[in-house]
């Protein structure tokens, strides 16, 4: 249990999962991934910015090397909707071809965002390519996608907190949580 209350969590309407919780669920992925990808080079794939901390932990976690990259796309506004269109902002630094890939993302809503990075990197030719997401909403999922690790499924609400935002608030909330609706107008 934390000691410091953060003001941002007086904007929370409860919370959905606790720090203690998160860091349990991504020990057991971390683990999980740790021995799947034993004896293999492979790297991370971030998605900015909502990942960065998941991937800090989940990394931190895992028991074996890996490399670090990461890509940002724009499909979202101060908006709790999405756009429907994605577009890449950030390409990575490093070339992905013939490379194991763990696309690490913080949460799956629609899945166009990870259905057009996954596009991208099939194009680069990886030597495999898997995902790891923190959260995902399946009754919101337009695009099928195969997801190989899942922390939780979340109910369609919208989340904050752990690398989660709300217009770039919320992100540093070490739980993840619902906003009263009078944060975000109600919609
Ligand atoms: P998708 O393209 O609809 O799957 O949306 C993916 C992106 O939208 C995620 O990577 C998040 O950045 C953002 N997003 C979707 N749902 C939420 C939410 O409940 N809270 C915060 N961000 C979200
Ligand atoms: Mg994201």
């Amino acid at each position: 249990m934390s000691l410091i209350q953060r003001t941002e969590e007086d904007d929370l309407a409860y919370v959905m999962f606790s720090a203690e919780q998160v860091r349990a669920r991504v020990e057991e992925l971390a683990a999980q991934i740790s021995s799947d990808y034993a004896g293999r080079e492979f790297t991370m794939l971030g998605v900015l910015r909502g990942a960065f901390i998941f991937i800090g932990d989940i990394m931190r976690a895992v028991s074996i090397p890996c490399s670090v990259d990461f890509m940002a796309f724009e499909s979202y506004g101060a908006s709790t909707k999405t756009s429907g269109i994605v577009r890449l902002t950030k390409d990575l630094e490093e070339s992905v071809t013939g490379r194991h890939l763990l696309v690490v993302e913080d949460i799956i809503d629609s899945g166009r965002t990870l259905n057009y990075m996954l596009q991208l990197m099939e194009a680069r030719k990886p030597a495999s390519l898997n995902i790891c997401t923190l959260l995902e909403k399946p009754s919101r999922r337009e695009v099928e996608i195969a997801v190989k690790y899942c922390g939780f499924s979340v109910p369609d609400e919208f989340v904050v907190g752990y690398g989660l935002d709300y217009d770039q608030r919320y992100r540093g909330l070490p739980c993840i949580g619902v906003l009263k609706p009078e944060i975000y107008g109600g919609t």
